[in-house]
């Protein structure tokens, strides 16, 4: 027992290897290694420190840092000539007082990464409504992206404002395509794409422009009248007409709620009247009705239709309003379900 304990603290060299190595990361022309720090009961002993070593993939001479710091977990290397993002191989030792312990097993670790040196080319702006654009680009080889390619940012501005205000949206990843919204209507847009990776941005892309399209007419479908039956609901409404600085109504949007679910009809602008399945329960329906065109969709008009057993029931709302003041209708009675209501906006 006493020999055994003796030779627990008699000091020695350090007789296991450090952990944890990795790294990577960091500005240019850096190449930054971290570990784990070694715990006491490792250390066997006074003047604790690190020896790390490393080479450029492939190469053959080591070069070795001393790290005299018991707590040190972390190095950072610095070399003007450092190329970004190259692979280093690194493995590291401790020493004490007494001498050197064995090498840990080897790691691969990345220099640190730079902007990219080029940009998208070929971009291509278009305009989908008065509030969306769709943006496309050659994508950035790889090669030249300095690091891991992360994606694309898309910058805009409006003409007569300064590129350094733009807007800018990134990609999430790779795609070369990406629609930007929150636009406004028949506003001519500056665009242009840069390429980044963890460092940042590259240069941007030969900027290219695009007019947004006029917006949507502001009214929803006026006169709304509805007619139900037992089993459907059948609804009408009067034409949409766009003003000189609005987009051309194509058709009208009916979209049909029911217990959480929704379908959507498209109807093109020679329709303003549609027939719906009524739900054979004492739920509601609501049905919302707007124009749709090159702007993008109008306001809709909202309708709430139910029925329990012996009351029909209609709401007339107005979807845009804030405040609840359209009239509740309540029938009861023999009039059940052949309920007809003429609204005025
Ligand atoms: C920087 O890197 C170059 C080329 O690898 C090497 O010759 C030089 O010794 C390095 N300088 C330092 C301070 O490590
Ligand atoms: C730009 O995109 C539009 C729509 O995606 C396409 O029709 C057009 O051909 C493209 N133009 C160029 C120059 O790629
Ligand atoms: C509302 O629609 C009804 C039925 O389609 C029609 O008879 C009436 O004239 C319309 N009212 C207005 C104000 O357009
Ligand atoms: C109710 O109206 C729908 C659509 O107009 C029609 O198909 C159906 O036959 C009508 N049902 C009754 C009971 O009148
Ligand atoms: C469109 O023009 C009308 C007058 O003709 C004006 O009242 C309205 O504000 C304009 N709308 C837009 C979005 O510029």
């Amino acid at each position: 027992m006493y020999i055994i304990l003796c030779l627990y603290i008699w000091p020695s060299a350090p007789t296991v290897a450090p952990s944890g190595l990795g790294g990577g990361g960091g500005d240019h022309n850096e190449l930054i290694v971290t570990w784990t720090t070694m715990a006491r009961e490792y250390q066997n002993g006074d003047g604790f420190g690190y020896i790390l070593a490393f080479r450029k993939k492939d190469s053959q001479s080591w070069m070795e840092m001393r790290i005299p710091h018991v707590e040190s977990s972390r190095y950072v290397y610095y070399n003007d000539s450092l190329t970004p993002y190259s692979p280093f191989e690194v493995k590291i030792k401790a020493f004490n007082r007494r001498g050197e312990g064995p090498f840990s097993q080897m790691a691969g670790v990345y220099s640190a990464e730079e902007e990219p040196t080029v940009g998208p080319s070929n971009i291509n702006a278009t305009a989908l409504t008065a509030f969306e654009i769709q943006v496309s680009w050659e994508p950035v080889q790889q090669l030249s992206a300095n690091g891991i390619l992360r994606g694309y940012e898309i910058r805009y501005w409006r003409q007569h404002e300064r590129e350094a205000a733009a807007d800018r949206v990134r990609t999430a990843g790779l795609e070369a395509t990406a629609r930007v919204s929150g636009l406004r209507p028949s506003t001519r847009y500056h665009v242009a794409v840069l390429a980044y990776n963890s460092a940042g941005t590259g240069p941007p892309s030969p900027r290219t422009t695009v007019t947004t399209r006029k917006p949507p007419p502001n009214r929803r479908p006026g006169n709304v009248s509805w007619k139900a039956n037992g089993s459907a609901v059948t609804v009408r409404w009067d034409h949409v007409k766009a003003m000189h600085n609005e987009s051309a109504v194509l058709g009208y949007k009916v979209l049909y709620k029911h217990e959480g679910q929704t379908s959507l009809k498209v109807l093109d602008k020679a329709k303003t009247s549609m027939s719906l399945p009524l739900p054979k329960d004492n739920g509601y329906v609501v049905l919302e009705i707007r124009s749709w065109g090159e702007g993008g969709d109008g306001p809709a008009h909202e309708i709430i239709v139910s029925r329990d057993s012996g009351t029909g029931m209609m709401v007339q709302n107005d979807a845009s309003s804030t405040l609840s003041s359209q009239p509740l209708h309540l029938f009861t009675g023999l009039l059940l379900f052949t309920l007809v209501s003429l609204v005025g906006l």
